[in-house]
C-alpha cells in the first residue's frame, strides 16, 4: 500500500462474499436504516471527510453506508488486527467506493499503516473504537489535529484513554463518549458482548457450557452479560470483581464471588471482560485445572499475561483448532489460549449481532450529526469528553421498539401534572 492508496484489502474477488453478508446485516439495522434514509434527505455531512477507526464487520459498513448517504466521504480502518471480515472490506471498496484499509490478520506494522491510511486524508471528524485515531493524532501524527472538529468514540476502554487523557490536561479535540449513551452501553455491552462472547468461545472450542464452571472477571455490563449467558446456558458462573458495589451485585444476582486466586483453582473456562491488565496473570496459570479454556473480550490483548504463559510454558502447540493455542505447564497441565488473548468475540466470531449493533450505530451516527451541528454553531463545543443529550437516547430506544412491534404506555395529563408537583403527600 502506497502513502495514497485508495484501499488496501486482502482480496477483491471476495466482495460478492461482503456484500451479501452486508445485506443480510442490514435486514436486522431498521433504526440505522432510517436514520440513513434521512440523512440521504438532508445531507448533514455534506463536504465532510470521515475517519473511521472501527472493527471492519457488516455493521460496520451499513453504518459507513449511512454516513456516506449524509454526503460524507469515508474513511475506514480496523480497530483490532483480529476483527476484519475480508470479505466486507472488499465490498466496500468495490461496491460502495468506501475507502478501506484492513486486513484480518494485519501484523502490528500494517495496522498503523491503516490508521495512518485514514488520517491522511485530512479528516474533519473521527471514529474511534478504542481511541486509536486521537491517540496517534495526539502522539505520533500531531499535524493532522488541527483539521479535526471533533470525534466519537464507541467503547468504554476508549473513553477511559480520553478521559485520561483530559485530566491531563492534553486533550485537543471535543470528543463525545457514545459509550456511555444507554442506547449504547445497556444493549451492546450486556446483550450483545453477552451473546457474541459465547458464540466466539463455542466457535472456537465446540464446548460444551452446560455443567461448566465458568469465571467471568469483571462485572461491568459486559460481564453481567457473560454471566448471565452462560448461566443461561447451565453453566456455575464465579464472578471476580475489584468493586465492592458489583460484587455485592453480583452476589445478589446469584452467584458465586470469588478472588481470583481461588477462582482460578475451579474454573473450566476463564472470560475477561474487565478492560484492565493482567486480570489472568502469571500466578494463576499453574493452579488452573488441566484443560482450563481462558479468552479475553475486552478491548486490548492485555487482560491476559499471555507473555508469562508463553515463558512458563515447556511446549506450545499452536492453532490445535482455528484460534486455540494451546501451552503446556511444568506440572503437564495444559491451558487453552482463545484467539491469542484478543477480542474472542470479535476475533473467533462475528461480534455482536446487528439488532442490538443497530442501536450502537444508530447512537453513532446521530452523536456524528448532534457533535458537528454543535462544533459548526457559534457556541461551538468546549474541548473535553461530551455525553450525548438523552432526547437522543430516548429517541433511539423509540425508533427501536417500533421497529420491534413493542407499543408503550404514556403518561395522562393527570400523572404528568402528580409528577411535576410537590404538594401532594401522605393523605
Ligand atoms: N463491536 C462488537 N461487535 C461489533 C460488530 N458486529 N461490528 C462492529 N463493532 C462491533
Amino acid at each position: 500500500m502506497g502513502a495514497t492508496a485508495q484501499y488496501d484489502v486482502k482480496d477483491l474477488g471476495l466482495a460478492n462474499e461482503g456484500r451479501k453478508r452486508i445485506d443480510w446485516a442490514a435486514r436486522d439495522m431498521p433504526v440505522l436504516a432510517q436514520i440513513s434514509k434521512r440523512f440521504a434527505k438532508n445531507k448533514p455531512f455534506k463536504g465532510l471527510k470521515m475517519a473511521a477507526c472501527l472493527h471492519v464487520t457488516a455493521e460496520t459498513a451499513n453504518l459507513a453506508r449511512a454516513l456516506k448517504a449524509g454526503g460524507a466521504e469515508v474513511a475506514l480502518c480496523a480497530s483490532n488486527p483480529l476483527s476484519t471480515q475480508d470479505d466486507v472490506a472488499a465490498s466496500l471498496w468495490k461496491h460502495d467506493r468506501i475507502s478501506t484499509y484492513a486486513i484480518r490478520g494485519e501484523n502490528s506494522a500494517t495496522y498503523h499503516k491503516h490508521l495512518f491510511g485514514v488520517i491522511e486524508r485530512g479528516p474533519d471528524l473521527t471514529m474511534d473504537d478504542g481511541a486509536d485515531l486521537v491517540s496517534a493524532l495526539h502522539t505520533t501524527h500531531t499535524r493532522y489535529i488541527d483539521n479535526v472538529k471533533i470525534s466519537m468514540e464507541e467503547t468504554t476502554t476508549g473513553v477511559i484513554r480520553l478521559a485520561a487523557l483530559e485530566k491531563k490536561g492534553d486533550l485537543k479535540i471535543p470528543v463525545i463518549a457514545v459509550n456511555d449513551a444507554k442506547t449504547k452501553n445497556m444493549f451492546d455491552n450486556r446483550y450483545g458482548t453477552g451473546q457474541s462472547t459465547l458464540d466466539g468461545i463455542i466457535r472456537a472450542t465446540d464446548l460444551l457450557l452446560a455443567g461448566k464452571t465458568v469465571v467471568v472477571i469483571g462485572y461491568g455490563w459486559c460481564g453481567r452479560g457473560v454471566a448471565s449467558r452462560a448461566a443461561g446456558m447451565g453453566s456455575r458462573v464465579i464472578v471476580t470483581e475489584i468493586n465492592p458495589i458489583r460484587a455485592l451485585e453480583a452476589a445478589m444476582d446469584g452467584f458465586r464471588v470469588l478472588p481470583m486466586a481461588r477462582a482460578a483453582r475451579e474454573g473450566d473456562l476463564f472470560v475477561s471482560v474487565t478492560g484492565n491488565m493482567h486480570t489472568i496473570a502469571a500466578a494463576h496459570f499453574p493452579v488452573m485445572k488441566n484443560g482450563a479454556v481462558v479468552c479475553n473480550s475486552g478491548h486490548f490483548d492485555i487482560e491476559i499475561d499471555l507473555k508469562s504463559l508463553k515463558k512458563m510454558a515447556v511446549k506450545q502447540r499452536l492453532n490445535v483448532r482455528h484460534c486455540v493455542d494451546e501451552y503446556i505447564l511444568p506440572n503437564k497441565r495444559s491451558i487453552f489460549v482463545l484467539a491469542e488473548g484478543r477480542l474472542v468475540n470479535l476475533s473467533a466470531a462475528e461480534g455482536h449481532p446487528a439488532s442490538v449493533m443497530d442501536m450502537s450505530f444508530a447512537t453513532q451516527a446521530l452523536a456524528a450529526d448532534w457533535g458537528w451541528k454543535k462544533v459548526c454553531s457559534s457556541k461551538g463545543l468546549s474541548v473535553s469528553v461530551h455525553q450525548l443529550p438523552e432526547s437522543i437516547e430516548d429517541g433511539i430506544a423509540t425508533l427501536k421498539l417500533k421497529a420491534m412491534g413493542i407499543p408503550i404506555d404514556h403518561l395522562t395529563a393527570e400523572q404528568k401534572k402528580y409528577l411535576s408537583s410537590w404538594d401532594m403527600g401522605t393523605n
